[in-house]
């Protein structure tokens, strides 16, 4: 019984894996996208750009990417992670090498803001903001027929001599942050996953394996370096532009362009990490229960019971199209590695441990292992889609979100190449306003919150809108469920956000008047309102 199951297992994997690769090699064959735009603007000589195009490439000679220069262009358009994102056709790409040159490139982008503005036509946004370009929200960091700036050369990781902070440059991946690392003995609290980019994460909030010790990344931001819109440079911290600095903490990029940022770091220091792939057929009950009773005691004030090394519990239940099945898969990481590799006792003393698995490991590796590991499970150039809510720790209302995900798979399931894990993952109160205040809105809270989150991988361009409008819809359906029990909760992990979602009506009044006002004073025509396209914004409307 026991090997034919993970038999079958092992087939699903091999299956999904193999699937992974087919899609990987169809989607991204080296640079020759079949599914991109014809080049818009291929044919158009110089002198016909739009003006301020013209002046970005007579400023910053040797940093404006035309889609003329095909090869480049396409290179620097398929740095977008999502497939979806990488159809989106900019004008042109800018990759400023320094401060100086990111300042002209924003100067100029006022001035024609500021023109445009002038004419008293509506402005929409003609000009995004990419550091990893991760973020798979139609349009997060790119826009079609404007201007993508483009912060990856902004990629140094400078250690601070006594080992205590670290500077990273935005367009930094995690991982590369990590290796420097690495060679310094040292670990900086940041992204669970290799391809995700520091500048997306840090300024929407960000969840690390040191979350439980430190708070979310952002509150551990000691300082920014930052372009505002009239193209000045400052630097915000807790003694300069606090009120930059506290707004930068979840306000994404509604203020400046950050190029660094100065992060708390630590001694390297290994990680155990505990695996599980269940059947969900006969265990998501259990699994739920499980999930509900250890928020409950984490939570709870018995001695012991919230423990800052207890990162995660992950709780995922993956609808896999191609097999038509659903798996459990359940990811703990313990960030003080017993001497063994045996379950840490706060894990083996939850209900998680009594599931029965396919498979299950436990591990003693580094961060960085760690972090590649779970890379594997995100390969570029898929169609990808995320989505989250926020419930509070309610059995009922998980069990009947998990009864509406289980309805959604079930309508999508003649998607091709359909990947759909629904996942849980917990904010405690023991972190959630650790580090230094930011805007996320959690201040008042004392009870744990449950952040809901999708993360859908298919096939095919056709099926996009469906796949848009069925999450939504089963997002709307999950809120409803929720508010019916009054375990609503408006807080939004904004990095997890469709481009629609409204991540900042969860920040609370004070917070929203905070970065309404670091607006008004550090952006006072509106450059980041309504000049950027990609992300969120604050509505401010009277402008
Ligand atoms: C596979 C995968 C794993 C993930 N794992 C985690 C995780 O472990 N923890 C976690 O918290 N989140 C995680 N996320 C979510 C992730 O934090 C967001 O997608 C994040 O936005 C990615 O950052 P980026 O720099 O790559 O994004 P980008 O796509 O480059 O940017 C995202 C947004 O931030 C803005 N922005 C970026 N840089 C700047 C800047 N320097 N100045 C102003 N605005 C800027 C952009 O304009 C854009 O709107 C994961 C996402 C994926 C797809
Ligand atoms: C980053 O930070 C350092 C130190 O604060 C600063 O000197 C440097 O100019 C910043 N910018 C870049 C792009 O590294
Ligand atoms: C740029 O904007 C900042 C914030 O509004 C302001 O303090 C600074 O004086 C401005 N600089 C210039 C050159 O206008």
């Amino acid at each position: 019984m026991t090997s034919q199951l993970f038999y079958s297992y092992t087939v699903a994997a091999f299956v999904v894996l193999a699937s992974a690769l087919i899609l990987r090699r169809r989607q991204a064959p080296n640079g020759q996208q079949p599914a991109t735009k014809p080049h818009l603007l291929a044919s158009v000589p110089t002198e016909q750009l739009p003006k301020y195009i013209q002046n970005l490439l007579a400023e910053i000679p040797g940093c404006v990417i035309l889609q003329a220069d095909v090869a480049a262009f396409q290179q620097a358009v398929d740095y977008s992670w999502a497939q979806q994102n990488r159809e989106i056709i900019p004008a042109c790409i800018v990759r400023p090498r320094d401060t100086q040159q990111l300042s002209k490139a924003v100067a100029i982008l006022k001035w024609e803001h500021d023109s445009r503005s002038q004419t008293g036509a509506p402005i929409t946004g003609f000009f995004a903001i990419r550091s990893g370009g991760v973020n798979p929200g139609l349009g997060a960091a790119t826009v079609q027929d404007g201007v993508v700036i483009d912060l990856s050369l902004f990629c140094e990781v400078t250690p601070a001599v006594d080992g205590s902070t670290v500077t990273v440059g935005t367009g930094a991946k995690w991982i590369d942050v990590y290796k420097v690392l690495d060679e310094k003995g040292l670990i900086v609290m940041g992204g669970r996953n290799s391809p995700v980019g520091v500048g997306g994460l840090t300024l929407q909030g960000g969840i690390s394996f040191y979350s439980p010790r430190f708070g979310f990344v952002c509150s551990n931001a000691l300082s920014y370096e930052v372009v505002l819109a009239n193209g000045s440079v400052v630097t915000a911290s807790a003694s300069v532009h606090p009120e930059l600095w506290r707004v930068l903490k979840g306000g994404s990029n509604n203020f400046g362009i950050v190029t660094n940022f100065t992060l708390r770091s630590l001694p390297f220091a290994p990680l155990w990490v505990g695996e599980m792939v269940a059947p969900a057929a006969f265990q998501h009950a259990k699994a739920l229960k499980a999930y509900h009773d250890y928020l409950d005691h984490a939570s709870s004030s018995q001695p012991g019971a919230f423990d800052e090394n207890a990162a995660g519990p992950i709780l995922s239940f993956v609808y896999i199209q191609r097999i038509g099945l659903q798996l459990i898969s359940l990811h703990l990481v313990y960030t003080k590695a017993p001497e063994d590799k045996k379950w840490p006792v706060h894990w083996k003393e939850t209900g998680f441990t009594s599931l029965w698995s396919f498979y299950r490991s436990s591990k003693v590796q580094s961060h960085t292992s760690a972090v590649e590991r779970l890379g594997r499970t995100a390969p570029a150039g898929t169609r990808h889609m995320q989505g989250t809510t926020t419930i509070r720790n309610d059995a009922q209302t998980m069990t009947a979100a998990y009864a509406i995900f289980c309805q959604t798979t079930t309508e999508l399931r003649h998607v091709k190449g359909l990947l759909f894990p629904f996942t849980f993952q917990a904010i405690l109160p023991g972190w959630m306003n650790k580090g230094y205040p930011n805007v996320l809105g959690l201040e008042g809270c004392t009870e744990p919150l449950i952040i809901i989150g999708f993360s859908v991988t298919w096939a095919k361009a056709k099926d996009d809108e469906l796949i848009r409008s069925t999450i939504r819809h089963t997002l709307e359906q999950i809120n409803a469920a929720a508010a019916a029990r009054q375990s609503d909760h408006p807080y939004r992990f904004m990095n997890y956000c469709m481009e629609w979602q409204r991540p900042y009506e969860g920040c609370g009044e004070e917070n929203l008047k905070l970065m309404r006002e670091a607006s008004q004073k550090y952006d006072p025509d509106g450059l980041f309102q309504s000049g950027r396209a990609g992300g969120f914004k604050l509505d401010i409307v009277s402008r």
